[in-house]
């Protein structure tokens, strides 16, 4: 299992190396802290939440943003390439298939105590400092506007509609980040949430206080 982690680390970060957009390896890499330090207060399997953190985000390097198979496909990829067993290329498939956030209104449950761990890590790096940081470099890459004082957040029930979303990046707060706290998945992540949380709610605060310059 260490040698698997050890090549699915290298091929991950071959991939991810030169991401500017917050998918780069440094968003894997402290997705697998995170998690990894989930995972021990939950008595999780370490080995199994480090390569679910390390494939979590492997089809949206080249953001195949469409077609939700395409993790777990390229996860049974690559785990086969490794020489892994079937029985692990179907629990990492089925791992990856679960993590990621697909719209305020759609419930994204966990199967198994892993996927907890690394939902909940993935979920942390979207919150707090890095996601604030992680949010205004989404927008800068994809051309949006910082806020519009007219802009209207919309809780979408639909992947597609939340993935094709194109207002101002403080809308983005409101359909995912500011939610997060009440989605985590683990006692560990719900705690680790609610600072982050509160550190967005005053980042936010201070935004719009200062948003019409000085009066
Ligand atoms: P994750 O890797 O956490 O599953 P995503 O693939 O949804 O997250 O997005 C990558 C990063 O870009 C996250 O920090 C996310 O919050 C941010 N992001 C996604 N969509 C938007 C948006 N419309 N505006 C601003 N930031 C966004
Ligand atoms: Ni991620």
């Amino acid at each position: 299992m260490h040698l698997l982690i050890k090549q699915v680390e290298q091929h991950v970060k071959s991939l991810f190396e030169g991401e500017g957009t917050g998918h780069d390896w440094w968003h894997i890499h402290r997705v697998r802290n995170n998690a990894i330090h989930i995972a021990k207060a939950e008595k999780a399997d370490l080995d199994k939440v480090e390569l679910g953190a390390l494939l979590h985000d492997i089809a949206d390097h080249k953001f195949h943003r469409n077609d939700l198979e395409a993790g777990p496909k390229a996860t049974i990829q690559i785990l086969k390439g490794f020489g892994a067993s079937d029985s692990l290329q179907q629990e990492m498939a089925q791992l990856v298939r679960e993590i990621s956030f697909k719209g305020a209104k759609i419930e994204t449950p966990v199967s198994s105590i892993e996927a907890a761990c690394v939902q909940d890590g993935d979920r942390l790096d979207a919150i707090g400092a890095i996601g604030v940081a992680r949010a205004f470099a989404y927008g800068g890459a994809h051309n949006r506007l910082l806020h519009h004082p007219d802009s209207k957040p919309e809780l979408h029930s639909n992947f597609m509609a939340y993935a094709k979303s194109e207002g101002p990046t403080t809308a983005h707060f409101y359909e995912k980040l500011l939610l997060l706290k009440d989605r985590m998945q683990t006692d560990t992540g719900k705690r680790l949430a609610a600072q982050r949380h509160q550190y967005m709610k005053a980042f936010l605060n201070q935004f719009y206080e200062e948003w019409d310059g000085l009066k």
